[in-house]
C-alpha cells in the first residue's frame, strides 16, 4: 500500500484553533509521512485581497513549530497566478509519484466540490478528506449526495467554532495561538478590520489619519514609522465603548476604574486591549497610547510624535492647527510643547484648574513650566 501524504489547503488569513484541531485531527487518524500545509495565493472565489503570503506562511510556521511531519509550503504563494486545487494537486503528484495524495476540505467546501475547477482530475489523483466544520447532524443528507461521487474520508474531529473572519475584527485572544498573536500585533496586520468593527465611520478615519500622521513625524524625526503607525491607528480603539464596559475592563487587571475621569479612561482600557488581545508588548507603543489623552511628565520622542500626530491629524479643526501641523515636521519638542499649553489652557477654561487632570498638570509643570507657571497662571 502506498505511503500517505495529506495536503491542507487554505488561505489561513490568519491560522487559527480550528485549523490546528483538523490538523491533530489528522495526525491522530491517519498514518502519513507527511502533512504538507499551503497557504493559498487568492481563491477563485475570493474577493478579499489577503494578508501577504509571506507573512501568512511565517503564522504557519509560528502555529506549527517543530514537528517532522508538518512542512508549510509556499508552492501556490510564490506563484503569480490564481490558486487552483488541481493545480497544486498536480505538482504534489509530479513530485510524490510515489505516495496516495490526500486533500482536505472543510464540509461546507464538500458540499459545492462538483462545481471546482477540473474536479474529476482532482480526485483521479488525491483522496479527499472532508474535515468537518459543522455540528454532526446538520448536513449528512447533502453530503451523502456526493459521497457517493466521490471517495470522502471523513475526519471526526472536534472543530472549534471559530473563523478567520471574525478573529480579523479584534478577537485574537484564545482563538488564535500566542505566538501568532503576538506576531499579529508586531506587524500591525488587521488594523483596517479592527478599526472598522470597533468605532464609528467618523473615529475610523480619525484614528487612520493618526496612524498616517504619526507614521510621516516618525520617519521625520528618526523613530520607528511601522511602530508609530500602529499607536497611531490604535490610540482611540476602545473610545466608544460604554463607560461601564471599559470600567468592567480595567477592574480585570485589577484598576478601579472609576478614580480616573471619563474622557482618560480610552488611554487605559485601549493600552491593556493592544496588549491582551491584539499581542502587542512593545512598551513604546503601550506607553503613547496611555499617555496620548492627558500627556504625562515623562514622555519621550515616541510618546511625543503619537500625542502630536493625535492633534494635528487631517479631522482637526482649531485655530492654530495649520502652525502646528507644520512644527510637528520640523520641531517636534516645539511642536509638543505648543499644543501642551493649548491643551491646558483650553481645558482649565472648560473645567476650571481644580478639575483638572493631575497628569496634564505634571505634564505642563514638567514640559512647560516657564511658560505656564511663571507667567500666566500666576498673573
Ligand atoms: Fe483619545
Ligand atoms: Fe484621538
Amino acid at each position: 500500500m502506498k505511503k500517505n501524504i495529506v495536503i491542507f489547503g487554505g488561505s489561513f488569513d490568519p491560522v487559527h484553533k480550528g485549523h490546528i484541531n483538523i490538523v491533530n485531527s489528522i495526525l491522530n487518524t491517519i498514518e502519513l509521512e507527511q502533512l504538507i500545509i499551503v497557504p493559498s495565493k487568492m481563491g477563485p472565489w475570493k474577493q478579499r485581497t489577503l494578508t501577504d503570503g509571506y507573512k501568512r506562511l511565517e503564522m504557519l510556521k509560528l502555529a506549527f513549530p517543530n514537528n517532522p511531519k508538518i512542512t508549510i509550503s509556499d508552492f501556490e504563494i510564490k506563484n503569480s497566478s490564481i490558486s487552483y486545487t488541481y493545480k497544486l494537486i498536480d505538482h504534489f503528484k509530479e513530485k510524490y509519484p510515489e505516495y496516495q495524495l490526500n486533500f482536505v476540505i472543510g464540509e461546507d467546501q464538500a458540499l459545492n466540490f462538483t462545481k471546482w475547477n477540473k474536479w474529476k482530475r482532482i480526485i483521479e489523483n488525491a483522496n479527499i478528506i472532508v474535515a468537518k466544520r459543522f455540528i454532526k447532524n446538520k448536513f449528512p443528507e447533502k453530503l451523502s449526495l456526493i459521497k457517493d461521487k466521490i471517495n470522502f474520508i471523513e475526519l471526526d474531529s472536534k472543530i472549534i467554532n471559530v473563523s478567520s473572519t471574525f478573529i480579523r475584527k479584534g478577537h485574537f485572544k484564545n482563538n488564535v495561538p500566542l505566538a501568532v498573536n503576538s506576531y499579529i500585533g508586531k506587524e500591525g496586520l488587521y488594523i483596517g478590520d479592527i478599526l472598522q468593527n470597533h468605532l464609528s465611520n467618523y473615529r475610523y478615519f480619525h484614528c487612520l489619519n493618526v496612524g498616517k500622521w504619526a507614521g510621516k513625524i516618525a520617519e521625520k524625526f528618526n523613530l520607528d514609522p511601522k511602530k508609530a503607525y500602529i499607536a497611531g491607528c490604535l490610540h482611540d480603539i476602545t473610545k466608544e465603548w460604554p463607560f461601564k464596559e471599559q470600567y468592567a475592563y480595567l477592574k480585570n487587571f485589577g484598576l478601579e476604574g472609576e478614580k480616573i475621569n471619563i474622557p482618560v479612561l480610552h488611554s487605559f482600557t485601549g493600552a491593556f486591549w493592544v496588549n491582551e488581545e491584539y499581542g502587542i508588548n512593545d512598551r513604546d507603543i503601550i506607553s503613547s497610547i496611555i499617555k496620548h489623552t492627558t500627556a504625562h511628565e515623562n514622555m519621550s520622542d515616541f510618546d511625543k510624535a503619537i500625542f502630536v500626530a493625535d492633534k494635528v491629524c487631517d479631522d482637526r479643526d482649531y485655530p492654530n492647527v495649520e502652525e502646528y501641523r507644520k512644527l510637528a515636521l520640523e520641531d517636534l519638542e516645539l511642536a509638543f510643547k505648543k499644543i501642551l499649553i493649548y491643551q491646558y489652557r483650553r481645558t482649565k477654561k472648560k473645567v476650571g484648574r481644580k478639575k483638572m487632570n493631575r497628569r496634564t498638570i505634571m505634564a505642563v509643570a514638567t514640559h512647560a513650566f516657564s511658560e505656564i507657571f511663571k507667567t500666566e497662571e500666576n498673573k
